[in-house]
This record gives C-alpha cells, structure tokens and sequence, in this order.
C-alpha cells in the first residue's frame, strides 16, 4: 500500500475538501492513495467506524467503491452526506436558495440553544434558514430528523454550520475544539435577516463549484452512513474489504463539545440531546458515576498499565476523575477494535492513523496500544510508518506543558491485517 505522511497540508485540489474545516481528519491525498493502492475489487467495500467529516468516505465513492461511515455524531453524519453530493443535487439546491425569503418562522422558542452566542434577531434568522432546508419541525428526536436528510439538504446545513461559525470566530480560542459562551446578554451576537441571509447564500453558491466537479458523479446510496457507535457497529460478520479510519486520540478533546454550535442547530429543543450525544463520544470529558475496573487480560497490559499509573499519579484528580475519564476512553477503544475485526473479511486490512500522546509527563503510546489491542482481537500487524508531527494536539493543553519538554508527537500509519 501506498502510505504518505497523513497530515493535511494546502496541497486539495478540489473543493470538497474545504467544505467544512475538521481539525481531526487525515488528508484526502492520504486516504486516495490508500484506497488506489490497496488492491481492491470494483465490488469492494470500505469501511470507516470513525467517519469525522467524511475523508474515507468521499474518496471510496471518487474512486468508485461502496462505503460505509460512522459516527456516533449527528453533525458528521450531515457533513459526511453533503459531500456525497453530486451534480445532480444542484438544481434543488439553488431552488432551496430562491426560496429563502418566502419563508416564515414564528417566535423562536426561549429555550433554543442557539441563545448561548446569539440574541433574538439571530436565532430568528438561523432558524429561518433551517425552515426553508426543512418544511417540517415535528421531529421527535435528532436522529429522526437526521436520518431523513437528503444529500442536498445536507450541503445547506453544512454552509449553515459554516455561517454561524463565521459569526462565533471572538469566542473560539486558540485550541479550535473548545468554544467560549458570552458572559454577558450585551456580548451575544446581533445579526439582522438581511446580512444573514446574504452570507448565507454567498457561501452555498460557493460550494456549488464542488459539485460540478466532472468525477464526482455516482449513485445516491454509493455510500452508507450511520449514526452508530465503533462500540457496535451495525454490519454483519465478514462484510468489509478495507478498513481505513483514525479513532479519537487520547488528548482529552472533547468531540461533543467541539460539534456544539452545529450540534445547538440540529437539536431538538426543550430536550437534552445535545448531552446525550456529549456523553457517549469517545473522549468526552464527562464521566459516569460508577465505572467498572477492568483486568490486564480483558484491556491489555500496555492500556493496564498506563491506567494503573494514571491511578498512582500525585497530581490532582489523576486517581479519580482523570482515571475514570481514560478509563472509559480504553474501554471504548478495546471494544472497537474487536468489532472492527468482527465486521472484516479474512484478509482484509484495517488501516489505522494514530498518534501518541501524554498525561501529565506519562508517555501514552496510543500505537503500541492499538497494535496489542489488534492481535487480541486477531489482528496480525503488516506495517507501521511513524511520522513526526510539530502542530499536534498534544501541545493544545498548555498546562501540560509545565510537565515536560516534550513537544513532537508522532503521527503513526499501522497497518493490520486480519
Ligand atoms: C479523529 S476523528 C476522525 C477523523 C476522520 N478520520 C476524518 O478524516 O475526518 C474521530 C471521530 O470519532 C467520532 N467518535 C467518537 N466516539 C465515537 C464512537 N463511540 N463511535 C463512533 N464514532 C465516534 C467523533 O465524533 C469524531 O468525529
């Protein structure tokens, strides 16, 4: 297989890539390379259990092979499903746009999460917009509503994500997966229907260029993407050709969190979903009360005993809260990579990118980690490329760095195969 360094760098030629800036994704040139070079059948089929915005995904169907992506994430599945749009969806699409002004909304609703960054006239605009990609509002749950989406309607909520984010620049700092709420009601955003809606539309006619792109054409269901867990993954035994994937790291980002203005748009008000999807990502900085403590047999020895020495450390909380919270990070990950063995066709190749990490000055080798977790599961080790990483999550925590000097991390290509 053809393994390049990962990272992405500003070398997309085309413009799907943009759409929607996932500080979490490996590059498209990365995955193409993967997948052209893996030695596939036309019939093949590709999976990714952790699907972010949607990299394996768009390039299995550029390069004409069935896919299925997951995310326990709403918001990804809907960015995932934009970009398998194809010229096709461009027409609904610009008539969604004609139609903008015509549509109504009546009182936004006091609750609506929206008011965390925004004031009246805002939430009154953003909610309109959604109207007109959506007539109906009688949803009764997140994944309801998600799952009913259309490829085009998916391209209009991401240029709506964009939109707002646009707006929220002041209260995202400089560790992009964490936003700021306004102290005060007077620091809330003022944004009349007029501006909106004219940025709104600038930024969907610029997408639109992505669409006419000459290879991306294919079938509407090329691709199948589910709002699932890795932890269980909604396929039979033996049904996937390639694996190709890179799980949340362990760098205490919280995914949930991260997702949270788009996440604030697709809920559904007066209820908690927004918490409830939060609580259940790998890598949420919420912890369950009450948490099993799994043997060295079940985890095994490298994950055990960076949990044990997580649980001894001095600093504070390490034994309690930062345990538990890690805790539930590996339990996650050990239940993936058995299900991700379960659903490959003997032969296959899982394609894992990765990178360490550390708590506190402890080391946590992530690869070392993965590549025990994979034999467990039955996973034989074919290759693994290290590449040295200077813009890593590692260093986001600034804290940490009073710990150690340490500022490389290593972003690591492993290759299974089962
Ligand atoms: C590192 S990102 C994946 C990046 C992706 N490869 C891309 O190119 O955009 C990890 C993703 O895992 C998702 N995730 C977290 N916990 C999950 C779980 N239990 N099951 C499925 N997805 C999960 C997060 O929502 C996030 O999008």
């Amino acid at each position: 297989m053809l393994v390049i360094n990962p990272k992405r760098v500003n070398e997309e030629i085309e413009e799907k890539p943009y759409w929607y800036n996932y500080y979490a994704g490996y590059s498209h040139s990365f995955a193409k390379n993967i997948i052209e070079s893996a030695g596939l059948k036309e019939s093949s089929i590709i999976l990714d259990p952790w699907n972010g915005a949607g990299t394996t995904t768009l390039m299995s169907s550029v390069n004409g092979h069935n896919s299925v992506g997951v995310d326990l994430n709403p918001v990804m599945k809907i960015i995932a499903r934009a970009k398998q749009a194809t010229r096709s969806d461009v027409g609904v699409i610009e008539s969604k746009l004609l139609g903008l002004s015509a549509v109504r909304v009546q009182k936004v609703r006091s609750d609506d999460p929206l008011f965390m960054w925004f004031r009246d006239s805002g939430v009154t605009a953003i909610r309109r917009v959604e109207r007109a990609i959506i007539q109906s509002n009688k949803f009764i749950s997140v994944s309801a509503k998600v799952d009913s989406l259309e490829a085009s309607e998916c391209v209009l909520y991401t240029a709506l994500f964009n939109c707002i984010r646009t707006y929220l620049k002041d209260f995202i700092p400089s560790n992009p997966t964490w936003i700021k709420k306004p102290k005060i009601d007077a620091d809330k955003i003022d944004v009349g229907w007029k501006e909106f809606k004219s940025r709104y539309t600038s930024l969907v006619l610029e997408m639109l260029n992505g669409l006419r792109v000459e290879e991306h054409i294919w079938p509407a269901d090329r691709a199948l993407l589910k709002v699932a867990s890795s932890t269980s993954l909604p396929l039979p035994d033996d049904y996937v050709d390639l694996v190709l994937s890179s799980p949340p790291y362990c760098t205490r980002i919280d995914y949930g969190i991260a997702t949270l203005p788009e996440l604030a748009v697709i809920s559904i008000i007066g209820t908690s979903d927004i918490d409830d999807v939060r609580r259940s990502l790998m890598g949420t900085t919420t912890v369950p009360k009450k948490i099993d403590s799994p043997t060295a047999g079940e985890m095994g020895e490298l994950c055990f005993k960076f949990l044990e020495d997580v649980k001894a450390h001095s600093s504070k909380a390490s034994g309690t809260y930062y345990y538990k919270n890690l805790l539930q990070y590996f339990t996650g990950l050990s239940r993936s990579i058995s299900e991700i063995n379960r659903v490959m066709r003997p032969k296959a190749s899982f394609v894992c990118v990765v990178q360490d990490s550390f708590y506190k000055d402890l080391h946590c080798d992530l690869p070392s980690m993965i590549v025990e977790l994979g034999s467990m599961a039955g996973l034989r080790l074919d290759q693994r490329h290290d590449f040295e990483s200077k813009q890593s999550m590692v260093n986001l925590n600034a804290r940490s760095k009073s710990y150690r000097k340490v500022t490389t991390a290593y972003e690591c290509v492993l290759i299974f195969v089962k």
